[in-house]
């Protein structure tokens, strides 16, 4: 990976440095919990098709993706960022997934280190790339992150879990709602909303779907938590209490309302079983952040680009085991849902059962009950 111009070492930049190593750290140790086990599939031994019918290619944000899969928000602003900002643009060509940025915002603040952002679109030219910026820059701001990298849609992320434990965390949240509303009003391309790993509430989607938002990302609890990474920042550590705060994403998913906006999930994702699991519950594509950052800083672009052609091989196996020639298919697959994320279902009124039975209830092209299992068109074609 060749160097990027050193920019200006601020209290930002160091923030940056130190995420990244955190976060890295953080995902090496096993997890707490593991909300995507609380989901299984129902085997159905006949229920196979070809590998060759499985066409893995989406439709998000007004595009076609090859794969329903990635590479999320994370980094940029400072030389080290930048390096793992070109490898993650390196392995997103290669392998033709989508890739998103880390906030923006350090660039608007101090253009010399825009550079290192600018690289994911010089060295992915003709990808789908996604800026990223906090939920409180104005709408100009959010403009100029889209023009900064020829993107083609826009992440706008809320983390006020983030900002609370976050030594230099900014409370204000009274107008978040106001500044969204901006943004989407005068955004040129798509507008997602994400979490940054505490998950969105059924509430939060159906209000962020009457702002005009386009998509949402539910990035939710179980893999990196950044209440974990900043608590780690504070010279007292005094937070460690609020670790696991938030909603996983299966959780999100399973009470999604149906006036949601497209359904994007990420936190957590571990294997390509846990990415089938999350477009089995509705989601049009699946997100990774920690999983493939400790994959780029161990090996470097390289290694990154194996091990996702390896998922999106590993993907296509599972489509064809589960009988879905398409990732928006599984969302008919029979699916079981256990621990602590069945409790809590429980508790917030979400009938699970019907999820066991789906594909029952479609007909199938060779007469059985559990055959070849359809699209589930209304959600997916919105
Ligand atoms: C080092 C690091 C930096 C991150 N920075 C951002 C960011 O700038 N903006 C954002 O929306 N999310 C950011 N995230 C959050 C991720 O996009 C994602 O929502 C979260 O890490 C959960 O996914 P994971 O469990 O796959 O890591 C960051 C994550 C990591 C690991």
């Amino acid at each position: 990976m060749s160097a990027e111009p050193v920019p200006a070492e601020s209290a930002s930049a160091e923030r940056k440095d130190d995420h990244v190593r955190l976060a890295a750290a953080q995902y090496e140790r096993s997890p707490a919990d593991e909300p995507f086990a609380d989901v299984s599939f129902v085997h159905h031994a006949l229920a196979g098709i070809d590998e060759d019918l499985v066409d893995l290619s989406v439709q998000v944000l007004g595009a076609r993706w090859s794969s329903p899969l990635y590479i999320n928000a994370m980094t940029g602003g400072t030389a080290e960022t930048g390096r793992i900002n070109r490898a993650l643009a390196i392995a997103a060509r290669e392998t033709s997934v989508a890739l998103a940025s880390g906030s923006v915002s350090i660039a608007l603040d101090d253009p010399s280190v825009a550079g290192t952002f600018r690289v994911l679109r010089e060295e992915n030219p003709d990808g789908f790339v996604l800026a990223n910026v906090g939920i409180e820059r104005s709408a100009d701001d959010a403009r100029r992150a889209v023009d900064l990298l020829g993107a083609d849609a826009l992440q706008v992320h809320v983390n006020a879990v983030q900002e609370t434990v976050m030594p230099e965390g900014r409370r204000a949240f009274s107008s978040w709602q106001r500044s969204l509303a901006a943004i989407v009003a005068s955004a040129e391309v798509p507008v997602v909303v994400k979490e940054v790993g505490f998950g969105l509430s059924p509430e939060t989607l159906t209000l962020i779907a009457d702002l005009g938002v386009t998509g949402a990302d539910v990035a939710g609890r179980g893999g990196t938590d950044f209440v974990r990474v900043e608590n780690a920042r504070r010279a007292a550590h005094d937070y460690d209490y609020l670790i696991g705060w938030g909603q996983s994403a299966v959780a999100c998913l399973l009470e999604a309302p149906e006036r949601s906006p497209q359904l994007l999930a990420s936190g957590g994702v571990r294997t390509p079983l846990d990415v089938a699991r999350a477009l089995a519950l509705g989601a049009r594509a699946v997100g990774v952040s920690g999983t493939f950052l400790r994959v780029v800083l161990d090996g470097g672009p390289d290694a990154l680009v194996t091990r996702i052609r390896q998922w999106q091989e590993h993907l296509r196996a599972l489509c064809a085991l589960l009988g879905a020639p398409e990732p928006a298919a599984l969302a008919r697959a029979d699916v079981i849902v256990r621990g602590a994320t069945a409790e809590y279902c429980r508790a917030r009124g979400v009938n699970l059962a019907p999820l066991a039975h789906r594909s029952a209830a479609v007909p199938t092209d060779h007469g059985g009950a559990h055959g070849q299992i359809h699209a589930e068109r209304s959600r997916h074609d919105r």
